[in-house]
């Protein structure tokens, strides 16, 4: 039996494939109201494809609960934020959830860390908690790191199709964890060590925000002299070696906005690079926000209480709103100037923000301009209502005379 620890946004997902490819699946998490709502049979958040796989999962004998299972095998997926000063990785959320597996593990367990850390945690904090239990590793507790790519928004697909790579001690336990993978992963699985699979996931992320960086310079760069970025972009890609990603209104979500600082915060000395992109994606908002009182200007629009927001979370087509660039640009303008800046998303029904709406048309009816923060399928369907608006499409989707960019 495989006990997942930690049911958000990787770890239910994983569990509902492992269970629904055979695999017999104890979820656990310590949120009593999450596992209350699962156990009542409903997903905890929005995502393509989820509530199938639950149903699929619950026929073939998924339960869920608070308690840790005593059992073989653990897969660990609890949050792993940065610290804000030290930009170091905050490792306690895998600490504490080793720990009580702990309590209850079989003699030769293997405990798979799926959350994203820093090269060198495993070293650091998981293998002296495991010694301190008073275990031998290797025999007592085997540890193997596990990284997940997935996107929010096509997390299915991806779990069924991405590559993965398992970092294990021993290529006997890193070859079994491969074998429980693989009952759904049809992508190749590398098996390396731990600290390299450490590496290599905050790398992935990294080079996308460096990436992103890139793209949000050179936005940058045409605005203050009147050249096309998006034009420019289009263009440079079609050389054959060169691939730069879109520049946008700032970098959330769980990974690309905080993987990254974990290697600023241990090689603080080596990583001019990495720390300027991130500083450069963090500013983005405050960009976009100087760019809405620019176009408010030019427009004669006096007031913020007339412009909008589209969107509060960190991508399109989720729900997650965590480090999102609306919610970063909302802080800085409350930092600086009183403002009523309207809010809309289709995705949150919930009141998170000041001045938030819950229709769309609603929302439309009481601004003049509106800034796309966020590229939801819906605004797309819906252009013929915002004609005659002033738009700042932060992300070149709206093909309309007189758009603004940023
Ligand atoms: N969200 C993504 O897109 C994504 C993609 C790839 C990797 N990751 C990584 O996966 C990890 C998990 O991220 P997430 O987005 O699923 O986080 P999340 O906040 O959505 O879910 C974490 C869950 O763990 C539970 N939890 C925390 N400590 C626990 C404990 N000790 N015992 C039991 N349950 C516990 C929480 O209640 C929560 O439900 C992170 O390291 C993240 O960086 C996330």
């Amino acid at each position: 039996m495989v006990n997942v620890i930690g049911l958000g946004y990787i770890g239910l997902p994983t569990a509902l494939m492992l269970a629904s490819h055979g695999v017999d699946v104890v979820g656990t998490d310590y949120n009593i109201e999450l596992v209350k709502t699962l156990n009542e049979g409903h997903t905890t958040f929005k995502e393509k494809g989820l509530d199938d796989l639950f149903q699929d999962a619950l026929q073939s004998g998924i339960t869920f609960s608070t308690d840790y299972q005593a059992t073989d095998m653990y897969i660990i997926s609890v949050p792993t934020p940065y610290d804000k000063f030290s930009k170091k990785i905050d490792a306690s959320y895998v600490i504490k959830a080793v720990e009580s597996v702990l309590k209850v593990a079989t003699k030769g367990a293997i405990i798979v860390i799926e959350s994203t850390v820093s090269p060198g945690t495993m070293e650091k904090f998981i293998r002296p908690t495991v010694l301190n239990a008073g275990y031998e590793l290797g025999s007592d507790i085997h540890l193997v790191h596990a990284p997940e790519r997935i996107i929010p928004g096509n997390m299915v697909y991806e779990l069924l199709h991405n590559n993965r790579t398992i970092g294990a001690d021993d290529e006997f336990i890193g070859n079994k964890v491969k074998n429980i993978y693989s009952s759904f992963c049809q992508g190749e699985i590398t098996v390396t060590d731990i600290k390299t699979a450490e590496m290599t996931k905050v790398v992935e992320n990294t080079f996308r925000a460096v990436n992103i960086a890139f793209a949000n310079e050179l936005a940058r760069i045409c605005r203050h002299d009147n050249m096309d970025v998006y034009e420019i972009i289009k263009i440079c890609n079609m050389h054959p070696r060169v691939n730069i990603l879109q520049p946008g209104p700032g970098v959330g979500g769980h990974c690309i906005s905080v993987d990254p600082w974990f290697l600023v915060g241990d090689y603080p000395s080596l990583t001019n690079v990495i720390n300027q992109s991130m500083k450069t994606n963090d500013t983005q908002p405050d960009y976009v926000l100087n760019r809405i009182y620019e176009i408010m200007n030019e427009n004669d629009i006096k007031d913020t209480k007339r412009v909008g927001l589209y969107g509060l979370t960190y991508k399109e087509n989720v729900d997650d709103m965590r480090e999102s660039p609306t919610l970063q640009l909302l802080e800085s303008q409350h930092k600086h100037l009183a403002s009523e800046l309207k809010v809309y998303d289709p995705f949150i029904s919930s009141d998170v923000v000041e001045y938030q709406y819950h229709d769309l048309d609603e929302f439309l009816k009481d601004i003049d301009m509106i800034v796309i923060m966020v590229k939801h399928d819906e605004i797309k369907q819906n252009l013929d209502k915002i004609k005659g608006k002033v738009v700042l499409d932060c992300h070149n989707i709206i093909n309309l005379p007189d758009v603004y960019h940023i």
